[in-house]
C-alpha cells in the first residue's frame, strides 16, 4: 500500500532511488521533459488527507468538509479529513510541515497562519519556507458573542461591563494563535482590559460551553455561529466586518456598535509540503478551483455568512502574496499590542 511505503524508511529510500533513476532515464529519451509532469499524470492514485489545525465540527472543519467533497468528486479519491488539534493549530501545521511532499497530505489553515510566528518564539515550522500554497478558499467574518443569560445586551454595554468586572469574566477562545484567540487579543486592547482567558482545542467545543453556560463570551466565526445566533441559543453583539452580513441582517457591524478598530476576517488557504511537485499543487489548485464554483458550496457557504473566493484568489501565487502580507501586517499589530 502507498501509504506503507511512505512510512517505511527503508523502503522510501528505495523508491526514492528508482524514482530518481526512472527520472533520469526519462530524460534520455528524445521529446520527454523527464520533469514533473510524469508523477502528476497519475496524480492522486489514493485518497488525500487534509490535516485540519482545530477540533471537529468547528469554523475550520466545517470548511473544510464544505469544499472537501466537490474536491474528492473531480480528483476521483476521498478527501479525508484529519482534526489535529493543540496550541491554536500549531501542532497541525507543524506535522503537516513535515508530510511527504507527495500532495497526499494538504493542510487547511486560516489566518492563524499568519499571527502564529509573532506570537510563538519555538514555532516548530515557517509558514513561508515549509509550505507551498495551493489557493485561498474563502474570508469569514467573526462575531462577538456571550451565553445567552449574559448580562450585557449591545456592545457597548459589554465594554462597560467587561471593564467593571473584569476580574472574574471570562473569554473562550481556540488556544494562541487562533482566530478567537486573535479577536479576543484585539477586543481587550480596544477597551484596554486583561480578561481570564480559557483555551480550547477548536471553537466547536468553546461555543458548546458559551451555549452551556461555562464561559462568558468569546469570538467566532459565522460559519460556526450563524444557527447559534439564529436559534438565539447565544447572544451576539456584533460583526467584525465593515459591512454586515447578510445571513444575519440585523447584527450591527463593531463600527456602528462602536469599536471601529476591532476589524477582523478570517481568510482561509490549502497548503501542501514545500518539495511538492509543481504539477501536482496544479491538479490540486484546478480541484479547488472546481470545488468553489460549486453551487453547493456557494449556497452552503452563503447561508453561513461567507462565499468562496473568486477563481483568480483560488491560486497559489494569490494565496502566497496574502500571506507575505499577513504576516507582515499582523506582526506589526501584536508586535505593537504586546508593547514590542
Ligand atoms: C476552529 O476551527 O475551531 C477555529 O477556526 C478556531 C479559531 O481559530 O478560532
Amino acid at each position: 500500500m502507498r501509504r506503507e511505503q511512505r512510512t517505511t524508511p527503508q523502503r522510501s529510500v528505495a523508491l526514492v532511488f528508482l524514482a530518481a533513476s526512472l527520472a533520469a532515464l526519462t530524460a534520455c529519451v528524445p521529446g520527454t521533459d523527464g520533469g514533473d509532469s510524469d508523477q502528476a499524470s497519475g496524480f492522486p492514485e489514493d485518497d488525500i488527507e487534509v490535516i485540519v489545525p482545530f477540533a471537529a465540527g468547528g469554523p475550520t472543519d466545517t470548511v473544510t468538509r464544505m469544499i472537501g467533497e466537490p474536491m474528492g468528486e473531480s480528483l476521483g479519491v476521498q478527501i479525508v479529513v484529519q482534526n489535529v488539534e493543540g496550541a491554536g493549530g500549531t501542532v497541525a501545521a507543524g506535522q503537516a510541515a513535515t508530510a511527504a511532499p507527495d500532495g497526499y497530505t494538504m493542510l487547511m489553515h486560516h489566518i492563524g497562519m499568519s499571527t502564529a510566528p509573532a506570537l510563538y518564539d519555538d514555532l516548530p515550522y515557517d509558514p513561508l519556507t515549509d509550505f507551498e500554497t495551493v489557493g485561498l478558499v474563502t474570508e469569514v467574518p467573526m462575531t462577538i458573542i456571550a451565553r445567552k443569560d449574559f448580562e450585557p445586551n449591545t456592545l457597548e454595554e459589554l465594554v462597560a461591563y467587561v471593564e467593571a468586572n473584569q476580574d472574574t469574566v471570562t473569554l473562550a477562545h481556540a488556544g494562541v494563535g487562533s482566530a478567537s484567540n486573535l479577536c479576543g487579543l484585539l477586543l481587550q486592547d480596544a477597551i484596554g482590559v486583561t480578561l481570564q482567558e480559557v483555551p480550547y482545542d477548536g471553537t466547536g467545543p468553546a461555543l458548546a460551553d458559551l451555549v452551556g453556560g461555562q464561559v462568558d463570551f468569546m469570538c467566532d466565526q459565522t460559519t460556526n455561529t450563524t444557527g447559534q445566533i439564529t436559534g438565539g441559543e447565544v447572544k451576539a453583539y456584533a460583526v467584525t466586518t465593515p459591512e454586515r452580513v447578510e445571513s444575519l441582517p440585523d447584527l450591527p457591524t463593531t463600527t456602528e456598535a462602536g469599536l471601529p478598530d476591532l476589524q477582523v476576517s478570517v481568510w482561509h488557504g490549502l497548503y501542501v509540503p514545500a518539495g511538492t511537485p509543481e504539477d501536482v499543487i496544479a491538479v490540486l489548485t484546478e480541484a479547488l478551483q472546481t470545488a468553489l464554483a460549486d453551487q453547493g458550496v456557494i449556497d452552503q457557504m452563503a447561508d453561513l455568512g461567507t462565499a468562496p473566493v473568486d477563481a483568480d484568489q483560488a491560486t497559489p501565487e494569490a494565496h502566497r502574496a496574502l500571506l507575505e502580507e499577513q504576516i507582515g501586517v499582523w506582526g506589526d499589530i501584536i508586535g505593537a499590542s504586546q508593547g514590542g
